[in-house]
């Protein structure tokens, strides 16, 4: 008797147990697309499905030139390496076919604009010259500010680097957290290894500022939505609130500028390339920052 309806209970709780677990793998369907990406978002197309070799020798024509300035350095190899870190968690693989091609072009779009050796009478136009650097050349000072959790380390040298530019102790060291590798003592991997450089690159994009805010990835892919605050501000889900994020005040909020609308041009370019067509990208209010306040103004936060 006792037996009986303990062995009831048994069937019961594992019927129990298999409704969860049919209910679980239905909400979250695990695909496995081998070293690229395996999770949730892998369901999707990955970006090397979408974007191939052929796609970046378009995007980035001029890299290569004997007069650009990191020769042999930038590989589509290392795009993708450095992509399969992030695309488990929704880069480039979030929201279908369109929306991963917009977002990889805004990332590129980015990596471009900062890397450009290009100017207006440059052969090919001056969106050709992306990923021209992969450093700063002349820098104006050694990039060290005092910092408990990221002191400077003797003898060396947080100038930019990297294919969205970091500058910075604090910003070196923050972002090895992130990624697991030595970058406050070794900044120089940046320039060395360009998976690193994508990495970083990704992880910028991928990462909130600060705690409560969102990643330029969110403004983008349409996760975020804006609180009164925002609205208020002119911060709108789109292109120029991924600028808000990754520059703040040096881009946005200043009008109609050069070195905003040269971000802009770039995304547009490359959406073009890839055959996605910049009217996709919407209308010039959602591309530009022009009358954004900042996240985080320049006066007040500690980083310069
Ligand atoms: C996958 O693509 C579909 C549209 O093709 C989209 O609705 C869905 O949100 C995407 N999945 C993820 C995880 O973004
Ligand atoms: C570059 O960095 C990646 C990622 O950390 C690493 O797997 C690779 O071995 C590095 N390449 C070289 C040549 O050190
Ligand atoms: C909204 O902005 C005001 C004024 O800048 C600030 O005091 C307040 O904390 C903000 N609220 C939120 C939710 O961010």
């Amino acid at each position: 008797m006792e037996r009986k309806s303990s062995a009831a209970i048994l069937l019961l709780f594992m019927v129990f147990l298999m409704a969860d677990l049919s209910w679980a793998s239905k909400k979250e369907k695990i695909c496995d697309k081998g070293w690229e990406c395996k999770g949730v978002f892998c369901c999707n197309d990955t970006i090397s499905d979408l974007f191939k070799v052929y796609n970046f020798e378009d995007l980035f024509a001029k890299r290569n030139t004997p007069v650009a300035h990191s020769v042999g350095f930038w590989d589509y190899q290392s795009f993708i390496t450095a992509a399969a870190l992030f695309e488990p968690i929704g880069f480039g693989t979030t929201g279908g076919k369109q929306m991963q091609m917009k977002e990889i072009a805004a990332f590129l779009g980015h990596v471009g604009s900062q890397t450009s050796c290009g100017y207006n009478v440059a052969t090919g136009g001056p969106y050709a010259w992306g990923l021209c650097y992969n450093r700063e050349m002349s820098p104006s000072q050694s990039y060290c500010n005092p910092n408990y959790l990221y002191p400077c380390t003797a003898g060396v040298e947080y100038y930019g680097r990297g294919a969205i530019p970091v500058y910075w102790n604090f910003n070196y060291g923050i972002i090895g957290d992130g990624l697991k590798l030595d970058l406050l003592n070794h900044p120089e991997y940046l320039e060395q290894n360009a998976t690193m450089a994508f990495q970083a690159a990704m992880w910028r994009w991928m990462t909130p500022i600060k705690k409560k805010q969102p990643s330029a990835h969110d403004v983008f892919v349409g996760n975020w939505k804006p609180t009164k605050n925002d609205t208020l501000a002119k911060r709108v889900p789109g292109f120029g609130t991924t600028m808000n994020i990754l520059y703040g005040d040096s881009v946005c909020g200043q009008g109609e500028i050069d070195s905003m609308n040269n971000i802009i041009s770039h995304y547009l370019y490359y959406l073009d390339l890839m055959g996605v067509g910049r009217e996709a990208a919407g209308p010039h209010d959602v591309l530009s920052c022009a009358e954004q306040e900042a996240f985080n103004p320049s006066s007040t936060s500690s980083s310069s």
